[in-house]
């Protein structure tokens, strides 16, 4: 049987637009760039099925949430997301002294801003960050993060 292949191309066309329209309204620029990942620690790794993310920050940032001091503006975290061996996603997240007032409260997640970025370091301008910001809300007494955690027990070896 032939399948009449045009009607379902076209179908598919109008579709993909919808979606990019879509993307566009959420497709944002944040202030957190790009950092120089060999100024940064790898502490903590982190598997989950084929994805394996190694999580790192600044020395200085180490050293704040040893002492109990609040991470510095300025800060990175990078999570690098590996899949076959490969990176196939970095998600960053930076803070920065009053960056909070740029949304509003609901939104907010301290002085942290997030984004994602691909392997050629651009952006992904199809994600929302309010997304990355609305789970990392759940961790607003530990500074937004999720692995802050485990830094206390680092001292040189990533923690698994
Ligand atoms: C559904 C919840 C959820 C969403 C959405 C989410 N994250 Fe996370 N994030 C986590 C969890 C949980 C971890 C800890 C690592 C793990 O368990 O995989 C984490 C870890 C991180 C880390 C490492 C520092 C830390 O908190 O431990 C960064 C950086 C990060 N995420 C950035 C982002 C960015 C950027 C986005 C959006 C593009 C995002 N996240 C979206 C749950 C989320």
């Amino acid at each position: 049987m032939r399948i009449p292949k045009l009607p379902l191309a076209v179908a598919g066309l109008s579709m993909a637009a919808v979606l990019t329209v879509g993307w566009q309204v959420h497709a944002e620029a944040t202030r957190a760039t790009f950092p120089a990942l060999d100024k940064l620690v790898h502490y903590t790794t982190v598997k989950r099925g084929d994805v394996t993310e190694h999580i790192m920050t600044t020395p200085a940032a180490i050293d704040a949430v040893k002492n109990r001091q609040p991470i510095p503006a300025g800060t990175h975290f990078v999570l690098v997301d590996y899949r076959e061996g490969k990176v196939f996603r970095y998600f960053v997240m930076e803070k920065g002294q009053g960056w909070g007032a740029d949304y509003d409260e609901r939104r907010r997640t301290g002085d942290w801003q997030f984004q994602w970025f691909w392997p050629d370091k651009t952006i992904n301008t199809a994600e929302n960050t309010a997304r990355c910001q609305s789970c990392h809300q759940s961790q607003s007494g530990a500074e937004y993060l999720f692995t802050g955690s485990r830094i206390p027990r680092f001292n040189g070896t990533p923690i698994e």
